[in-house]
């Protein structure tokens, strides 16, 4: 496997991200100043690969220290000073044989390790792995060297796993239509130990005939998406065209964009996600036109110490980045900055993310939970032994209704162009869907509602039988349609519905509750794609 990072030696050698796409330029670090400095000024960056140059970083300094402890025969036959960049640094293979470091080097290479994991606060998987590596401290610098290399194979695998995880998702979540993918900032091979998070996703899409073209965020105000994403891309042969930040929101609507796809920094256990500045933005345009917005990380960018992403310390970059493009002051002298390098977008606009070992959903369980406190359980109503459970709480709601509405679209997003909502409470999501996603609205009605001629279904309830009736007009041969209700118990409604949209000539393509029993199994009985938003 050929590494974006490696440890060749006795130093660190990789790309210089600062040069491209212009030049490909080797960079060699083997001193922890140069390490801290290489990821302070990004010729290192991207969350797992500084991470793992923290760890190779903390690996130089404990050999370093090592070896101004051991003998002074072996420190001067190897030179291991560790602060030149002409190479004769303790390595892996030709090191002097190190042993454990005592107090003094142990505490040394501490206070170098905290000054590594100190130089970008935001992306966890700095300090995760400058943490990991000093577990091995007491074995020595090998050992720490060892856990280096660990984490940098570790990375590529789950990076590869990651992203054919969110390929299948995506695959799921736009079936059957080419694909035109947004991304922002720059996930690929450079920003990993291999592969990529979500540019690895997209060229895995790419490998399977589905994409079409990807807009590239420029990623103001360094670039990284004009210059390394697409150098990335060009590199993989993949069509793209960049666009400037600002521009997103109007790709969405101009229906140019069925996915955002980006990576992250930081992921709280709620499903917030810190990433590169400009992807709150990206997701709150993504939720408004009903477009999935995927996370693809690994493991290591999820701090299972932070309940939420208010915890996240976001880095604030210095005012030149953003007066002057390309050396040009472009801003008035003594103009005020406001430059973060990240932000949290909330679990609630996130439709998934996606690591190596699981899928979080955290849109869909911040929603369920939003369903969940809105939902009044009545035993023995209608009739005794029925648990009814009352989702009218929610209809007060309009905001829960339009998030609702939206959560739906996403996920049958391209679809479905009518809604048949069932009477009498999917007539008030059903309506919602319609609205928001400029469709019409077609109701099932109970018996006798509905001028004739109507198709008309009877089926069986948990308390009785009844029918759905449907105006033979209604609905034109062919119509892709949505069947909507607000809870799913036996699934006899629905399927009646989906029975009687058959009927009339069109095609029932999904059904979409706000409430699913699951231990009645209505699923079953329906043999079409089904979307809940609770279950119980
Ligand atoms: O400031 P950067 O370029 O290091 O920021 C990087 C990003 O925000 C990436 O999108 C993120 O780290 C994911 S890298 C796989």
């Amino acid at each position: 496997m050929k590494y974006s990072i490696s440890w060749n030696g006795g130093a660190i050698l990789t790309t210089d991200q600062r040069s491209l796409p212009h030049q490909e330029s080797p960079l060699r670090l083997t001193t922890v100043d140069g390490v801290i400095d290489a990821i302070r000024t990004l010729a290192v960056r991207g969350a797992p690969a500084i991470g793992i140059a923290g760890a190779f970083g903390v690996a130089l300094s404990a050999l370093r220290h090592g070896a101004e402890g051991a003998t002074a025969e072996s420190a001067t036959a190897e030179g291991a000073q560790g602060g030149d960049a002409q190479g004769g640094s303790a390595t892996a293979e030709g090191s002097p044989a190190v042993g454990a470091l005592d107090e003094r080097a142990q505490a040394a290479v501490r206070a170098d390790a905290a000054r590594i994991a100190d130089c970008r606060p935001t992306a966890v998987n700095l300090s995760w792995a400058v943490a990991r590596v000093l577990t091995r401290l007491p074995e020595g610098p090998q050992a720490i060297l060892a856990e280096a290399e660990a984490i940098l194979a570790e990375d590529a695998r789950a990076n590869r796993a990651a992203a054919r995880r969110a390929a299948d998702l995506v695959e799921q979540l736009c079936p059957d239509r080419p694909l035109r993918a947004l991304t922002h900032c720059n996930t690929g091979r450079l920003a990993t130990a291999a592969g990529g998070t979500a540019l690895g996703a997209i060229l895995e899409l790419a490998e399977r005939g589905r994409i079409v073209e990807v807009l590239v965020d420029e990623t103001r105000p360094l670039l990284q998406g004009s210059r390394l994403t697409a150098w990335e891309l060009a590199e993989a042969d993949v069509p793209y065209r960049i666009c400037v930040d600002s521009a997103a929101a109007f790709a969405m609507a101009q229906g140019l964009v069925d996915v955002v796809l980006v990576g992250a920094d930081r992921i709280s256990r709620n499903g917030d996600v810190a990433n590169k500045i400009g992807t709150y933005g990206l997701a709150l345009a993504a939720a408004r036109h009903g477009i999935p917005l995927v996370v693809v990380a690994p493991e290591s960018t999820v701090d299972e110490a932070l309940e939420s992403g208010s915890g996240i310390v976001v880095e604030e970059r210095r005012a030149d980045e953003v007066t002057s493009v390309a050396g040009t002051r472009t801003a008035p002298a003594g103009a005020g900055v406001y430059n973060p390098a990240f932000d949290v977008t909330p679990g609630e606009l996130v439709t998934a993310v996606v690591t190596e070992s699981r899928v979080l959903e955290p849109a869909r369980d911040d929603l369920a939970a939003q369903v969940a406190a809105h939902t009044v359980h009545i035993p023995d109503h209608p009739i005794e032994g029925v648990d009814f459970q009352d989702l009218m709480p929610v209809y007060t709601q309009p905001w829960l209704v339009d998030r609702l509405a939206r959560a739906v679209i996403t996920r049958f997003r391209g679809e479905f162009d009518h809604v048949a909502g069932i009477e009498a409470r999917g007539f008030l999501l059903g309506m919602a869907i319609a609205q928001a996603a400029e469709c019409s609205f077609v109701p099932l009605r109970k018996p006798g509602k509905l001028p004739p001629p109507v198709h008309a279904v009877e089926y069986e309830l948990e308390y009785g039988t009844d029918t759905l009736e449907l105006g033979e007009e209604a609905l034109p041969a062919g119509a892709r349609v949505l069947i909507v209700d607000d809870v799913l118990a036996t699934g006899g409604t629905a399927a009646a519905a989906a029975k009687l949209v058959g009927q009339s000539g069109a095609v029932p393509a999904g059904c979409a509750v706000i409430l699913e029993l699951t231990g009645l199994a209505g699923r079953d009985r329906l043999s079409l794609p089904v979307f809940a938003v609770r279950a119980i």
